[in-house]
């Protein structure tokens, strides 16, 4: 079985090859049995184009073809029949007609059971829902609808790294129009997500690190719903994923506030494209983000600076007990696992300090980073023992190699003593 389909997908590479020389197009197209193939493959390179794309396209592999989207005959070589609307040709749908057009199988459960049952076909009427599709009803074209998203005759799976929305794909998609400030004209929208998303934490997880888990614009704003997250389900957006900081961040003083005055519960202090690598800079200081609303005296703003003396501090312990451990370890070679385990225990209470932030009390940060503290401490202390056994043990040897040194010079002179 696996040979076989070695075999075919060598067969199809092949293909592919020698697409200009033709011959396994026309095969290709006779295998198909359809006239609309074998005309347009011969109407010049767009064309061709369109038929080469579409060898790679999920709908070829579902065993479509032109006529199940375009409608018409493929049957007759002849070219007024074959594209009559009489034969049920629509030829090349407009912006407008686009959600429709596809929507004919993907809204029809009867279709897509017949080719895959678990495919949603609710695509069609979400879009309806979103500002593209309430945009696009009023009759602007410029908006996204299902082919602007998915490039057709090269549709793939999403999960393909090859579809124009796989997760790292997605972005330049969107900005295709997003950053295109002639295109966004009379929008009022600004251009600058794409390039503000790139420069994020998210973008970095994404790209850099390979994090699929990092979202990208349709995380936040849907796949087909697609609408801004809005104040109201902002911090749910976030907290789909950073659900330990929305639930500090919801059970804060703050929290309460900021509902009633409808401020965004994890944007306003991190921005919503350009989210960056968060510091301890942002709780006081001049770049404080608390600085916006509250005044340098007030409860807030004091509680921000105790914050982050309390972290600094563990941090600043943290990074002088890791570098004794280190000396004790590789200097003089004692077995400090155990003081390992209690940095490894500072360490991730040090890391969640830093979620606690969110819920905006000083005393309960206060008490994780001393915690944190305590460990270190602990694993310090745990160093001193092992250093002072170091020279103890030092000791110990320089005594008994000097009483063996002895031993020997006494036995060296006695033998002396008595060859004499
Ligand atoms: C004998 C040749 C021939 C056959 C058969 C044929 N076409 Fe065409 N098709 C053409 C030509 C030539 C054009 C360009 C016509 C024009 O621009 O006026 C065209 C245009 C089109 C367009 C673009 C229409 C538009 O509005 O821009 C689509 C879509 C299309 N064909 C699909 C099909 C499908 C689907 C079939 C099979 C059911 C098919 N064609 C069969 C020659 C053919
Ligand atoms: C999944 C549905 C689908 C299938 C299958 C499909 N097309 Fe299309 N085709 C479209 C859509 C949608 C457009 C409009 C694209 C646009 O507006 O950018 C289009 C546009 C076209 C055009 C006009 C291109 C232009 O730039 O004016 C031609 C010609 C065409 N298709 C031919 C074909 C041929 C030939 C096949 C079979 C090899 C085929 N299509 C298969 C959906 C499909
Ligand atoms: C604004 C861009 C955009 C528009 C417009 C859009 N899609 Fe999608 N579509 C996506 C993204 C992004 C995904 C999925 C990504 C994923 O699952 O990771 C997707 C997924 C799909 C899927 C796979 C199943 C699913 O629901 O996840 C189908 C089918 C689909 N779209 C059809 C359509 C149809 C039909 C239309 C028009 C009514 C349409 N799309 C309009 C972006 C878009
Ligand atoms: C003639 C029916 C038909 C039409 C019209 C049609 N599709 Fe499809 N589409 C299918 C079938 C069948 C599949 C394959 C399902 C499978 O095997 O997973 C599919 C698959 C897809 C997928 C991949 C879904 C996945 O599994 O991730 C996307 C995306 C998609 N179609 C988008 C479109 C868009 C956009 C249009 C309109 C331009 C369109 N389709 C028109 C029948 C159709
Ligand atoms: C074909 C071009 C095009 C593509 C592709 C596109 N959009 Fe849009 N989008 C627009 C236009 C134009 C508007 C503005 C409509 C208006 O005038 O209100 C818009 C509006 C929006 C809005 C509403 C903003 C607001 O507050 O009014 C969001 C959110 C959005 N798009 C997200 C996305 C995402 C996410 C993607 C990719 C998955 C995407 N768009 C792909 C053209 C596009
Ligand atoms: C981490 C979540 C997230 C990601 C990723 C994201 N957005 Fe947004 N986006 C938001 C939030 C939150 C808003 C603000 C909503 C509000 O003000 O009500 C927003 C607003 C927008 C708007 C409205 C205008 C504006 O700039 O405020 C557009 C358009 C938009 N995003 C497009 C995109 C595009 C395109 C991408 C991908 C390049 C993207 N977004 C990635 C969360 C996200
Ligand atoms: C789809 C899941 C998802 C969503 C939605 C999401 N994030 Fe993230 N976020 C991640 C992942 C994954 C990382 C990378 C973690 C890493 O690199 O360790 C991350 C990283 C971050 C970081 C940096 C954390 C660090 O320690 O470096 C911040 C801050 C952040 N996100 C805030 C937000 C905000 C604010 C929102 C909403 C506007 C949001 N995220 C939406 C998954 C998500
Ligand atoms: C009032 C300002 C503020 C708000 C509101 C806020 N954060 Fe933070 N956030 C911070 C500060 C300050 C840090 C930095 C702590 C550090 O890294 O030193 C931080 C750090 C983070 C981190 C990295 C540390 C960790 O927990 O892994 C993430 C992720 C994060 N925030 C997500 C969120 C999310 C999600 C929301 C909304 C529920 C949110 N933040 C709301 C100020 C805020
Ligand atoms: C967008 C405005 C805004 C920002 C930014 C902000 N706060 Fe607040 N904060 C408020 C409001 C409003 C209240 C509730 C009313 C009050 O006590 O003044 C509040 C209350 C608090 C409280 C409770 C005070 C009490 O009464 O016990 C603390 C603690 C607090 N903030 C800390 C912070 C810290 C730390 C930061 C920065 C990381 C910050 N806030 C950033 C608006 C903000």
């Amino acid at each position: 079985m696996r040979f076989l389909r070695r075999c075919r997908s060598m067969v199809r590479a092949l293909c592919l090859a020698s697409v200009l020389a033709a011959g396994c197009l026309v095969r290709a197209a006779l295998a198909a049995g359809s006239s609309c193939v074998s005309c347009h493959m011969n109407l010049g390179e767009a064309q061709a184009k369109i038929i080469r794309d579409f060898q790679g396209d999920i709908h070829h592999e579902a065993g479509l073809s032109c006529h199940s989207c375009h409608g018409g005959d493929p049957k007759t070589e002849d070219m007024a029949l074959s594209m009559s609307p009489d034969a049920g040709f629509v030829g090349k749908p407009g912006p407008t007609d686009m959600p429709r057009f596809c929507g004919k199988c993907h809204s029809s459960p009867a279709v897509m059971k017949k080719y895959n049952p678990a495919l949603p076909v609710d695509q069609e009427s979400k879009f309806w829902t979103s500002h593209h599709g309430m945009e696009l009803k009023k009759g602007n074209a410029k908006v996204a609808q299902c082919a602007s998203c998915h490039l057709p005759h090269s549709i793939r799976k999403a999960g393909d790294p090859l579809s124009s929305v796989h997760s790292k794909n997605v972005a330049a998609t969107c900005a295709h129009c997003h950053s295109d400030k002639e295109h966004m004209k009379g929008s009022g929208l600004p251009v600058n997500q794409f390039d503000k998303y790139m420069k994020s934490v998210h973008a970095g997880a994404l790209y850099k690190k390979g994090d699929i888990g990092a979202p990208t614009c349709n995380d936040c704003h849907g796949n087909h719903g697609a609408q801004p997250p809005g104040v109201e389900s902002i911090a749910m957006i976030c907290g789909s994923c950073h659900a330990h900081n929305m639930e500090l961040f919801n059970g804060s003083l703050m929290a309460k506030a900021w509902k009633k005055r409808g401020y965004h519960a994890c944007a306003t202090c991190h921005q919503h494209h350009d989210i960056l690598q968060p510091n301890l800079d942002m709780l006081s200081g001049k770049g404080s983000v608390c600085l916006e609303c509250h005044t340098p005296q007030h409860k807030g703003y004091q509680a921000g600076a105790a914050m982050k003396r309390g972290i600094e501090e563990g941090d600043a312990v943290y990074s002088e007990v890791t570098r004794f451990i280190d000396e004790v370890e590789q200097k003089k070679g004692m077995d400090v696992a155990e003081a390992r385990d209690d940095i490894q225990e500072g360490r991730q209470a040090l890391i969640q300090a830093r979620t606690a932030v969110h819920g905006f009390d000083a005393g309960k940060v206060g008490e994780i980073a001393s915690s944190a503290r305590n460990a270190l401490e602990k694993a310090r202390t745990f160093g001193q023992k092992a250093a002072r056994e170091f020279w103890r043990r030092r000791v110990g040897l320089g005594l008994s190699t000097l009483f063996i040194t002895l031993v020997v010079a006494g036995i060296l002179l006695k033998l002396r003593d008595i060859e004499k």
